[in-house]
């Protein structure tokens, strides 16, 4: 009898023993470390994917200058948390492949550059951010699209095969604003190659695709995308008015002429974006494509009381309709932020990002209702 206890014992002290290690067990399986960069995206809803962009900012004159560091800026990483900290959800980050890329076949991409381009996706990783790298400044391809055609597929290839595991935060825009003699009949047959081959090693990425004649809206009739692939964000640029956003801009001819242009917001003046944005709303519409409006700012040589009323007013418009939006940028010459003072340009941060409970958002804005579910589980 005892020994039928002792037996008996011990079979409930393995049974326990088991029951601990099994919780243990299923405990460290709730909390899997998922390896990012080995993680790749399928099944995505490109409206989801638009959504998680949300509000970006461009980390721009990094690392689309013809060297990291000529146009003053060197990314840091700590950019990466103050960008997360002010609320952004994504970063779009330019890249100039062309001058770390040989002249001939198979076009070779620096390793070197590479690393840094890896490191950079880690640190908005790490930050939580989603990632948008491009092609940024192909200046070759514009002027002499037939010559860099095999280039800049060469580009994609080893670009898409170095990231095809990386998790669905990492989005690649195709080009930044085509132009020139890159126009939107030959555009668009480049982009249905380069679209081809980036899903032959990714087939399950967001891809974001841009319209020809510099980015903005008015070549969007003329963009065509295989009716196929859904897993496409179309991406505008919107700089309107041109004179205001750009006076005193160094690289337009005759900007200094527009210095002391205004946006105060004028009936007038909103009704010329509100009309511009129909004209996408309803492209994105009848084309059943989600977008991000992947560059829009105004340049620090307008007054900051204009540029913070427009870049407010451009993005709740954009928000209205359901886009996602990146400014143009960070903290060079349109900067948000302040390099040298550490800190937020508040007008422009407060445009971009207004604060909790004091948003004036219009109410069917879909990221407006997201805010106001923070809002309410913050009170
Ligand atoms: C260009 C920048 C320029 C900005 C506004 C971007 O697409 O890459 O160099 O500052 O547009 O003009």
């Amino acid at each position: 009898m005892r020994r039928y206890w002792s037996v008996k014992f011990s079979y409930m002290i393995i049974a326990v023993a088991a029951l601990a290690l099994a919780v243990a067990c299923s405990e460290q399986m709730m909390e899997p470390t998922i390896d990012r960069t080995n993680n790749p995206p399928a099944n995505l809803d490109p409206y989801v994917q638009n959504e998680r962009i949300g509000r970006a900012i461009n980390l721009g004159n990094a690392l689309e200058a013809p060297n990291e560091g000529d146009w003053g800026v060197v990314l840091r990483p700590e950019y990466f948390e103050i960008v997360k900290n002010a609320g952004f959800g994504a970063v779009r980050v330019p890249v100039r492949w062309s001058t770390r890329t040989s002249e001939t076949a198979p076009y070779a991409i620096d390793l070197v550059f590479f690393a840094r381009v890896d490191w950079v996706i880690r640190q908005a990783f790490d930050n939580d951010l989603a990632v948008i790298i491009n092609i940024h400044h192909y200046e070759e391809i514009m002027t002499e699209p037939a010559n860099h055609k095999d280039r800049f597929l060469g580009m994609w290839r080893q670009i898409a095969e170095r990231y095809k595991n990386y998790d669905s935060d990492l989005f690649f825009e195709v080009l930044n604003e085509p132009n020139n003699n890159l126009t939107a009949a030959l555009w668009n047959e480049y982009l249905l190659e380069a679209i081809d081959l980036i899903r032959e090693t990714n087939p399950g990425r967001t891809l974001i695709v841009g319209t020809a004649e510099w980015g903005g809206i008015a070549a969007l009739p003329r963009l065509e995308l295989p009716a196929e692939d859904q897993n496409l964000i179309a991406t505008i640029h919107y700089y309107n008015p041109f004179q205001f956003t750009h006076q005193g801009a160094e690289w337009v001819n005759g900007a200094n002429a527009w210095l002391g242009q205004t946006w105060t917001g004028s009936t007038a003046q909103q009704q010329a974006v509100t009309t511009d944005f129909n004209t996408v709303k309803s492209w994105s519409e009848t084309n059943r494509r989600p977008i991000f409006m992947g560059e829009f700012g105004a340049y620090s040589k307008a007054d900051m009381d204009s540029r913070a009323r427009w870049t407010a007013f451009v993005s709740r418009e954009a928000e209205t309709h359901g886009w996602s939006w990146a400014y143009w940028e960070f903290i060079s010459g349109f900067g948000a932020y302040d390099g040298s003072a550490d800190a937020w340009r508040d007008p422009l941060l407060n445009a971009l990002i207004p604060p909790v409970g004091k948003t004036g958002q219009p109410a069917q804005s879909k990221m407006a209702a997201r805010d106001e579910g923070i809002k309410k589980t913050v009170d």
